[in-house]
Order: structure tokens, then C-alpha cells, then sequence
């Protein structure tokens, strides 16, 4: 049985995730960690402790009290937060990902890291975005994506660290709400259809990113760390994606519940640059050769099922 370490278990995967993680491995083995106090669906179903992950002495020493061995790196600052402050993105994401390497190579941990579309940048080919390609994204949280798929491999290669790691695309979810990316859209259009009736969008109407069903990006962390190492040639970053959305291809799809429904348009220039920045759609057949990746949540599924949530919770 797995010795699991959480760290940023409060944001939107991680609200998922823990409770995934303890119900397959067992409460007590999963330790859940946040730089902020949580609530007590996470605190007392199992293991908590507040934790900074950018200090490397703390996650020693959580890492050590809970005979960890593997640990899932959550903390981090995401897109548009990370295009407010810069700095902030770059000493949380790379500072927290150096110390639970350097941790788990102490330690022997295995580490899974999840990357993003973001690593992709104006110059990257869109439709379809390779596996391997151009990555030289524009904005800082893409800039520390990549730093740590490269910092990921290097451990993996120098030091023998089983790291591996997926590129999510937008996740859409209810429950926690997301902390502050350019796929966020895609979560709140779900929220405002069902309290308000309409939606303000702040991409343009046709701006089509790549997004995935919270259930499906469950099945991606737990599956690529359950992979047969022999198999994997890529380890860290495999593309992963399961639709592709514009808003107002989404917005007719949530018309089929709710015929009413209406979307208006105010763009956000900076969430907008980004997302034009960003692929139209991953090419993840490396995923589905070497771990047999596949998503189960289209966007017709995924919208009836966020749809039928969200009226009843
Ligand atoms: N949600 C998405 O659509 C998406 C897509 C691609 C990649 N990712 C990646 O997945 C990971 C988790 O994303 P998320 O959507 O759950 O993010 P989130 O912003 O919802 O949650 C991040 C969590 O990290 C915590 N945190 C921040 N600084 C910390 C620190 N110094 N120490 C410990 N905890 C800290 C926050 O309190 C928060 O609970 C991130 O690496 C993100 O880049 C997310």
C-alpha cells in the first residue's frame, strides 16, 4: 500500500483528489498538506497538516513523520494569478517543485508533478500540439511549467527520482472553485447558467482551448503513477486531453438543458493573449501508447453531469 503526501490538497484537484487517493489507498495513508488550514471534509477523514511547500526542511520532515512514498505536488500559483505576480508564480512554483525533489531524492520518494497547457506558447503548432514540439510560452506560469518538466526529468535521469507528470488542459469541476487560470470560464459559465441564467465571458466567443472532466484528470493522476515504469519513454508532461470548448460551443451545449440560456461577451485582454497563446488541441496518442490513456467524459456527458450537480447540491 502506498504512503501518500498531498501537498496544495485545498485547490481545485486537490478537493478531488485527496478523498480519491484515501478511499483507493486508505485514510490513514494519505496525508493531506495546504499552506492554509482546511475545512474538515479534508482535516478529519484523514492525516492533515499546513504546510509550506517551498520550505524544504518542513517537507523533509513531513515527508519522514509519515513514511511517505510518494508524494503528488499540487501547490502552485496558476495562470492569470501568475500574470498579476510574476514573482509570486516563480518562487512557489519553482522553489516548493526544487525542495520535494531534493526531498524525495533524499527520501526515495516517487513525485508527480502535473504540468500544463500553459507550456506552450505563441510559436507552438496549434492543431494538433505534439508531444514533443516548440515550448516557449509567454507568460510566467508557462515559463515555470517548463523549467519544472525539464527539472522533473533531470531528477529523474541524474538521480534515478521516479518523477512523472501529466500536461492538464482546463479542468472543469464543481465543488472547490478554481484558483485563478484561463481555463476558469469553463467552471463558472456552469455556475452562472444555474443561479443566474446568463454568463459574462471574458474570452471571445470562438477561443477554443482544450478542457477535461475532473473525473477523467482523477483517473490520469492515479493511472500514470500505477504505470508500468518499463513503458514510459516520456515520464513527465504527456499530453492529456479529453474535448476541446469554445464558449459558445459550450454555451449551446448547456442550451440543451436550459433553453434560456444566454452568454455575453466583456474580453479580458490579458486571460485572452494567454489563451490565444495556448493550443486548440493536444495531440495525446503518446499518453494512450505508453499508459493507455482515455478520457471517459465527452462534452455532452461532462455538461449533463455538471449540470445535474450543480441543480441538486
Ligand atoms: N486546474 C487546472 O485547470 C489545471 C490545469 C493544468 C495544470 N494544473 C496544475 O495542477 C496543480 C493544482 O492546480 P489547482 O487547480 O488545484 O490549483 P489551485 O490554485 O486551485 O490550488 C492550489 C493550492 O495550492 C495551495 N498553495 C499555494 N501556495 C502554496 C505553498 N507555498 N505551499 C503549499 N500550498 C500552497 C493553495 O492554498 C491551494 O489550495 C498546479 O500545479 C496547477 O498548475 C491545474
Amino acid at each position: 500500500m502506498k504512503r501518500i503526501l498531498v501537498t496544495g490538497a485545498g485547490g481545485q484537484i486537490g478537493s478531488w483528489l485527496v478523498p480519491r487517493l484515501r478511499e483507493q489507498y486508505g485514510e490513514a495513508n494519505v496525508m493531506a498538506t495546504d499552506v492554509r488550514h482546511l475545512g474538515p471534509e479534508v482535516t478529519e477523514a484523514g492525516p492533515f497538516q499546513v504546510l509550506d511547500a517551498t520550505q524544504a526542511k518542513a517537507v523533509g520532515q513531513t515527508v519522514m513523520r509519515h513514511d511517505a512514498d510518494t508524494i503528488y505536488h499540487l501547490a502552485a500559483i496558476l495562470s492569470a494569478v501568475g500574470e498579476r505576480d510574476p514573482r509570486l508564480a516563480w518562487h512557489v512554483n519553482m522553489t516548493s517543485l526544487e525542495a520535494v525533489l531534493e526531498v524525495a531524492r533524499e527520501q526515495g520518494c516517487a513525485v508527480f508533478t502535473p504540468s500544463s497547457i500553459g507550456v506552450f506558447g505563441p510559436d507552438t503548432p496549434k492543431d494538433p500540439t505534439p508531444q514533443d514540439t516548440v515550448m516557449r510560452p509567454a507568460t510566467m506560469y508557462g515559463i515555470t511549467k517548463v523549467a519544472g518538466e525539464l527539472l522533473c526529468d533531470y531528477y529523474h535521469r541524474r538521480f534515478g527520482v521516479d518523477t512523472r507528470g501529466v500536461r492538464f488542459p482546463g479542468l472543469i469541476s464543481y465543488g472547490a472553485p478554481p484558483g485563478g487560470g484561463t481555463t476558469d470560464w469553463a467552471v463558472d459559465i456552469f455556475h452562472e447558467a444555474v443561479e443566474r441564467g446568463s454568463y459574462r465571458c471574458f474570452l471571445g466567443h470562438d477561443t477554443q482551448l482544450d478542457m477535461m472532466y475532473m473525473p477523467d484528470a482523477l483517473d490520469a493522476l492515479v493511472a500514470i503513477m500505477e504505470a508500468d515504469p518499463s513503458r514510459l519513454v516520456h515520464r513527465n508532461a504527456f499530453n492529456v486531453t479529453a474535448m476541446q470548448l469554445t464558449p459558445e460551443g459550450l454555451a449551446a451545449e448547456i442550451r440543451k438543458h436550459l433553453p434560456r440560456f444566454d452568454i455575453t461577451y466583456e474580453i479580458d485582454p490579458v486571460r485572452q493573449a494567454i489563451a490565444e497563446s495556448w493550443p486548440d488541441r493536444l495531440d495525446d496518442s503518446a499518453a494512450r501508447a505508453e499508459w493507455d490513456w482515455s478520457p471517459s467524459f465527452d462534452t455532452a456527458t461532462m455538461t449533463a453531469d455538471m449540470l445535474t450537480h450543480l441543480r441538486h447540491d
